[in-house]
């Protein structure tokens, strides 16, 4: 009767991986549970989860080699795989909350968030294509884009690009306050989009830092975020705090792939209970003030939710 916080099923957003000319899906090797999905398998778990009732899903393309170069060429090409994967998805189950992602790495043969030259990366022309890719994917009937690349500006730009266009109702779920962190390993491994030089300091976050993600937050907010975000969530958990603080939209936060790793990890050695970790993982993640939280957990939690209402 009196306990402070709950988590609900429909604040969970799940996280899919699917790849491109692939046959079979494939587990991740260090998340066990999660896989690389084949268009046909994606749908197979939208519906498993819808079932369940959660209703969101952030895609992350899993891009042939081939198709990867300097320009992340891909990243606008209306006949790629990520258009034809929204489309797919929103052709089976038009009332699923469909959100993109927005950044290169994926497209880039660099595996950078922005497009590099001479070693650096370079903000502006990256705002540009980030707009373009919104674009694109609100053709395709994406609800929500979710620009991860942490350029300067990109909120701003990417409202009036879709504006322009007539995509007044798509909305903007900005990773905000997202810091350069070791607990995206596993996520990388899952795209194999690691940077093929140098890291992501130069525009995601020092952990060393807080003010700076309120900073963040002030200007997303004012070039027209919907949401803002907080990535990881653990280590962060002041950060989503003082964030729900300032914030007059919800707040996300990105349970990311290196904290469900060392859930399942431990539990695997026989070191801790896996379902009670999640549990407590996810509360303490609302707790901290998150109104929806992205989490590989989803399904596995919405389960647990049915069970223990
Ligand atoms: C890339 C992106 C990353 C994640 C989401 N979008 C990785 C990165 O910035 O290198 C990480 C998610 C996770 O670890 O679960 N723009």
């Amino acid at each position: 009767m009196v306990a402070e916080t709950h988590v609900t099923t429909p604040q969970l957003i799940l996280p899919l991986f699917v790849a491109e000319k692939t046959t079979n899906k494939v587990e991740i090797k260090t998340m066990p549970g999660i896989y690389r999905h084949t268009i046909k398998s994606a749908l197979l778990e939208i519906e498993k989860a819808m079932q369940l009732g959660v209703g969101a899903f952030a895609l992350f393309p899993a891009i042939h080699e081939a198709n990867k170069d300097k320009h992340a060429s891909e990243s606008i090409n209306e006949k790629g795989f990520l258009p034809q994967l929204i489309i797919e998805i929103k052709k089976q189950f038009p009332a699923c909350v469909l959100i993109s992602d927005l950044a290169l790495d994926p497209f880039s043969a660099d595996g950078h968030d922005g497009f590099v030259q001479n070693g650096k990366i370079i903000n502006d022309e990256t705002v540009l294509r980030l707009g373009e890719m919104a674009v694109l994917h609100a053709q395709c009937g994406v609800d929500i884009v979710a620009p991860s690349d942490m350029m300067d500006g990109r909120v701003g730009h990417i409202r009036k690009s879709l504006d322009e266009k007539g995509f007044i109702e798509t909305s903007i779920m900005a990773y905000t306050a997202k810091y350069a962190s070791s607990f995206y390993g596993p996520f990388r491994d899952a795209l194999d989009s690691a940077p093929k030089a140098g890291d992501k300091k130069t525009y995601q976050m020092d952990f060393r830092n807080s003010k700076e993600a309120i900073r963040e937050t002030l200007l997303d907010l004012s070039e027209g975020a919907d949401f803002v975000m907080v990535k990881p969530a653990l280590s962060y958990l002041d950060v989503i705090q003082s964030i729900k603080k300032v914030s007059h939209v919800p707040v996300a936060a990105y349970n990311v792939s290196g904290e469900y790793a060392m859930i399942k990890a431990a539990a695997a050695a026989g070191m801790l209970d896996e379902t009670s970790a999640m549990v407590e993982t996810l509360y303490s993640i609302k707790r901290a003030g998150a109104d929806v939280i992205l989490t590989y957990f989803a399904i596995e939690m919405a389960q647990w939710l049915k069970e223990n209402k």
